[in-house]
C-alpha cells in the first residue's frame, strides 16, 4: 500500500489524525522535500511525533519512483507532502505509476497554499490562473502574461515563488521581477509569508512592500469587492 499524505503548512503537528494513523502503520516513511517547505521544520521533532524514521527525498527520488514502487509492492509506504497532496502537479505521476503496478494508493489530503491565501480576505472564487516565478527568469514572460490575462477578467493572481534546494525566493524578488516586466509602479499587492504557521501578511505598494517569514508568495490583485477592500485594511 502507498499512502500519499498531505501534512499541511505550519509544522509537523498539522498532519491530520487519519494521516498520522497511516504513517504510524507504515514500514517506510519518506518526506518529499523539494516542492515546498513547512514554515517550521525539525526532522527530529517530526520523527518523534510520528514515531518513525523519516527519509527526506529529492525530486529525482520521487519522479524516478522505482524505490518507492518496489517497496510498496511488499510493504506499507508513506510519502509525506507539505501542504495539499495535489497542490503540486508532480505527484500525480507517482500515483499513476503505483496504480499501473497494481499497488493500492490512498491519498490523505490536507490544506495547502492555494486555499491558505483565503486568510487575506480575498475571495478564493475570484482568483484566476496560478503562476510560478522561477529563479532564472530573465527571459521568462509567462508569469507576467498570466497576471495580465487574469487582470483583464478582474481576477486576482496567486504567484508562487521558486524553491531550489534550501533556497526560497522572497516575495520582494518576485515583485522586482514584475516591476522589470512593466507592472505599474503604483500597483497595490499582497505578500504572504509563513501561511498556516506564524503568518505574516502585508498589503502595500509593489515598490517597497516586503516580509520576513518564509515560505512566501505574492498576490496581484484584480477588481476588489468592497468587503475584500475592508478586510485588507487589517494588513495595510
Ligand atoms: C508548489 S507550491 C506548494 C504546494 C504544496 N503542496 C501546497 O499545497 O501548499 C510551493 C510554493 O508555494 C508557496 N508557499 C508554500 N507554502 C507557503 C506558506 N506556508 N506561506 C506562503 N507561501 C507558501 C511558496 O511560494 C512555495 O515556493
Amino acid at each position: 500500500m502507498l499512502y500519499v499524505v498531505g501534512i499541511g503548512l505550519g509544522d509537523e503537528k498539522d498532519i491530520t489524525v487519519k494521516g498520522l494513523e497511516a504513517v504510524k502503520s507504515c514500514d517506510f516513511v519518506y518526506l518529499e522535500g523539494y516542492t515546498s517547505k513547512l514554515c517550521s521544520f525539525d526532522l527530529g521533532r517530526m520523527e518523534k511525533l510520528y514515531g518513525k524514521k523519516i527519509e527526506v527525498v529529492d525530486r529525482k527520488f520521487v519522479e524516478d519512483s522505482k524505490e518507492i514502487i518496489e517497496k510498496a509492492k511488499e510493504k506499507d509506504v508513506a510519502l509525506l507532502i507539505v501542504g495539499s497532496v495535489l497542490g503540486a502537479t508532480t505527484h500525480m505521476q507517482l500515483i499513476n505509476s503505483a496504480k499501473e503496478n497494481k499497488i493500492k494508493v490512498k491519498v490523505i489530503d490536507n490544506s495547502g497554499v492555494l486555499t491558505a491565501v483565503g486568510i487575506t480576505g480575498l475571495s478564493l472564487y475570484k482568483f484566476g490562473r496560478v503562476t510560478t516565478i522561477p529563479f532564472d527568469n530573465e527571459n521568462v514572460k509567462s508569469p507576467y502574461d498570466v497576471v495580465l490575462d487574469n487582470k483583464k477578467l478582474g481576477l486576482h493572481t496567486l504567484v508562487l515563488l521558486d524553491i531550489q534546494d534550501d533556497k526560497m525566493m522572497s516575495a520582494r524578488e518576485g515583485l522586482d521581477y514584475f516591476l522589470r516586466m512593466g507592472l505599474d509602479k503604483e500597483e497595490k499587492v499582497i505578500v504572504c509569508g509563513g501561511l498556516g504557521g506564524d503568518t505574516e501578511i502585508k498589503y502595500g505598494n509593489i515598490k517597497d512592500v516586503s516580509i520576513n517569514k518564509f515560505p512566501q508568495c505574492v498576490i496581484i490583485i484584480g477588481n476588489l469587492h468592497f468587503s475584500e477592500e475592508e478586510f485588507l485594511k487589517n494588513y495595510a
